[in-house]
Parts: C-alpha cells; structure tokens; sequence
C-alpha cells in the first residue's frame, strides 16, 4: 500500500512515524493502529479495480496492506483467502433468523483465522530481511506463523505456548518445524517470556496485541465479508461502485487482537468510501475469561486481569493484550459484549456442525453460542443481516469435540 500516514496510539493519542516504533507506544504501553492514508489509497485503487482482479487471496488488497509486494513464492503464503462465506438458510430457519451468514475462516491453511495475521507479519519480514520471528501463543497464532514461515523460504518461526496446548496444535507447530519452547504455565506466562528473548536477541515480535502490524492482516476478512455479502446478497460485485456491509458481526474474543482487527477493516473500507456503515460488532468471552466483558458491563475502560479458566483453549487470557481496542470495536459500532458458559460452547459446536456442516473449534464456536444467546435474549432483530466469524477448524481439538458429543450430541 502507500506507506501508512502514521501510527497512533490507542490510549494516549500519539502520532508516531512508522519508522519511529517498531511495537508499543513509548510513552504508555498503549497498542499502535496503523493509519491509512486515505488519498494515497483512493488515488490507486477502488472496489471496482479490487473485485475485477482474477487473484482471490488476500494480496489482491494490496493496496490496503503495509506491505510492498505479494509474496514471491506459490504455496499458501500466497494464496490463502476468499475463504467461504455463506447464507445459512437452514440454519437461520431453524433460529427465525431469515438473513444469518458464515465466514468459515477455520479453512485457512493452517485451520485458523490466525493465517490472516501471520502471512502479512512473514511477508514484512522478508521484506526487511528479518530471519527469526518470535511469537506466544495459545496455540493457532504459533501454528499459522509456523505454516506460514514454512510457505516462505528463509524465515524462521519461534513459538512459545503452554505445555497444555491441545496435541494437534503442539503436533502442527512440529510438522512445520518451528523452534518450539512448551511453557510450564499459561498463556500469559509464554507472552513474557517471548518478549524477553526478542528483547534480549533482537528478533522480531510478532505477539498479538504488541506487534501492530497483526490487525493489519486480521482486518482482510471485513474485506472478504464485504465483497462476498455484496456478491452473493444482490448478483452484482458493487452496488452504485460501493460494497455492502452487513448489520452485525459476532466475533469471539481472547486477547481482542481479531476483533480489533475487524473493527480495523470495517473503518478502513468507511473511511475510504467503500461501504456506507461499519456493522455492529458483538465481542463474545466464555464466561471464565471475561476480562474485557467485564469492564463492559462496568460501563468503564479499567479492564482487569482474570484468573482464566475454559475449555475453549485459544480465547483463555487473564490479561487481554488489546483489550482497549477491544472494547471500543464493540462500544463505537453500538454492539454489545456477551458471555457464554462452556457447556454453551460445546453445545453451539454441536448444533453449528450439524445445521450448517461446518465444524469449529470451541473459541469459533464461541461467536455462535453468543448468537444463540443474543437471540434469546431478544437482541437481534430477525431480519438483520448477521454475520459470524468463524476462526478455527474442530480438527484442532479432538478431545473437546469428543466431550460435546457426548454431553450434547446424543
Ligand atoms: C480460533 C480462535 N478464535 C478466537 C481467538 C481469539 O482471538 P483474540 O485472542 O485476538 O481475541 C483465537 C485466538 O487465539 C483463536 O485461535
Ligand atoms: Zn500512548
């Protein structure tokens, strides 16, 4: 893309030149956004010069990227995106809900949304000549920067997880070869210890909620959303040289780092021109890891760190690392924050697999069990275009599957 104008941070305010800051802001530890500049953008591209390119990956955003080329290489690092996107007519009937949507994202490469973020932070650094990148995760962000370093040629993935990370997560970051570092202890436990080894050997940080370069690949699927809804909705791939947004979006959250980055794709296509209303964004927690829904509900900004506790592995965080924006993608848009049990998890596993045929893990199931509690709850109108996001594949975590069908599946 032309170079961003400039990255501004989430608590305080303050402009930074890209070249200034590599991560956090200076001053306070806020997250960095990276702001578009606007005209530099409309002056080379346009959702009609985007959706009549033949390329369906995520590079065909080129001009929105903060990158400076697709990547050289075929393979899923070149390829990955247009993942599917449908209207779920049975599964809206059976909910009284004639305009529910999926965005199956557990079919990226790796089987997770996490893709998205992984395959701008590698192509970043081939392009600085960056050798070695770093990264905690709960397990998915560690795989797809793993899968996606092995896509490239020269970039190599270092991950630090919890020793309790489901096997086929800890199995995928084997396949693929990455420098694999298992923590005694959480998730939280690993982010820290990453940061020291960046700190202490100079390699890049790619943490979620650090690195402010990860909502730039997450915000690919409000774009994807956008263009497919239009096509799909009217037969037509613009609509008065515009795209369609939906109404709302249900997006489960650990750290806030994906919903911050839809919230980023939605603001980047408005504030372009290119859709006329960024959707409502409904933040989904599990009920033992909270944090964020908790200062929601408080009706303040102070989020506090929990002692978190679900079976949905990949949204567990005490502390969540983008937590601010977070919040606000659901208060500025006018969504709301819900909670959902674990038993409310497995349970939308189970229903979501067998009225749509997808098959997400528990965290992407989460998005769905918020639905079908917004639903009850009378939050959502039923003629609402709806969207949910789903961001991880069930393959990886067999163990929680086999839990849901035996529980609820019967
Ligand atoms: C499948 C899945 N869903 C949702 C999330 C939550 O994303 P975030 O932690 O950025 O809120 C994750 C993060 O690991 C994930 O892997
Ligand atoms: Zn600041």
């Amino acid at each position: 893309m032309p170079a961003p104008s400039h990255l501004q941070c989430s608590i305080c305010g303050t402009h930074y030149h890209p070249a200034e800051v590599m991560y956090t802001c200076p001053l306070d530890g806020g997250n960095l956004t990276v702001c578009l500049d606007v005209e530099a953008v409309q002056a080379v591209a346009s959702p009609h010069s985007i959706s009549a390119q033949p390329d369906r990956s995520v590079w065909r955003y080129l001009p929105l990227l903060p990158v400076k080329s697709v990547p050289s290489q075929p393979g899923p690092l070149r390829s990955l995106g247009n993942t599917p996107f449908f209207h779920a007519t049975r599964l809206g009937e059976a909910l009284g809900l004639s305009q529910l949507w999926l965005k199956d994202d557990g079919q990226l490469p790796t089987g997770s949304f996490k893709d998205r973020a992984s395959s701008l932070i590698v192509q970043r650094a081939i392009e600085q000549g960056i050798d070695r990148i770093v990264t905690a995760s709960t397990g998915n962000a560690g795989v797809a920067l793993a899968g996606m370093a092995a896509a490239a040629s020269g970039v190599r993935a270092v991950i630090y997880l919890p020793k309790s990370a489901p096997q086929a997560k800890i199995a995928q970051l084997m396949v693929y070869g990455a420098e694999i570092h298992l923590v005694d202890g959480n998730y939280d436990a690993a982010f820290e210890l990453s940061l020291k080894v960046c700190a202490e050997n100079g390699w890049y940080c790619r943490n979620t909620g650090y690195n402010p370069y990860t909502t730039e690949g997450k915000k690919t699927t409000s774009f994807e959303i956008c263009e497919q809804f239009t096509l799909q909705a009217t037969g037509q791939s613009l609509v008065d040289g515009r795209w369609l947004a939906p109404d709302r979006v249900f997006v489960s959250v650990g750290d806030g780092n994906i919903i911050s980055g839809v919230q980023k794709g939605f603001r980047d296509l408005y504030d372009l021109g290119w859709i006329s209303h960024i959707p409502k964004l409904m933040g989904i927690q599990a009920e033992g890891s909270a944090a964020i829904a908790n200062a929601f509900f408080a009706g303040n900004e102070n989020i506090q760190p929990v002692n978190a506790q679900t079976l949905a592995d990949s949204i567990s965080a005490d502390l969540p690392r983008d937590g601010l924006r977070a919040l606000r993608a659901v208060t500025h848009t006018h969504g709301a924050y819900l909670t959902v049990s674990d038993d409310e998890i497995l349970q939308a596993q189970v229903r979501l697999a067998r009225q749509s045929g997808v098959y997400a893990e528990p965290a992407a199931s989460t998005a769905f069990a918020g639905l079908l509690k917004a639903q009850q709850t009378g939050q959502i109108g039923k003629d609402e275009h709806i969207v949910v996001l789903l961001t991880g594949n069930g393959l990886k975590d067999v163990r929680a599957t086999l839990q849901a069908v035996e529980k609820f599946g019967r």
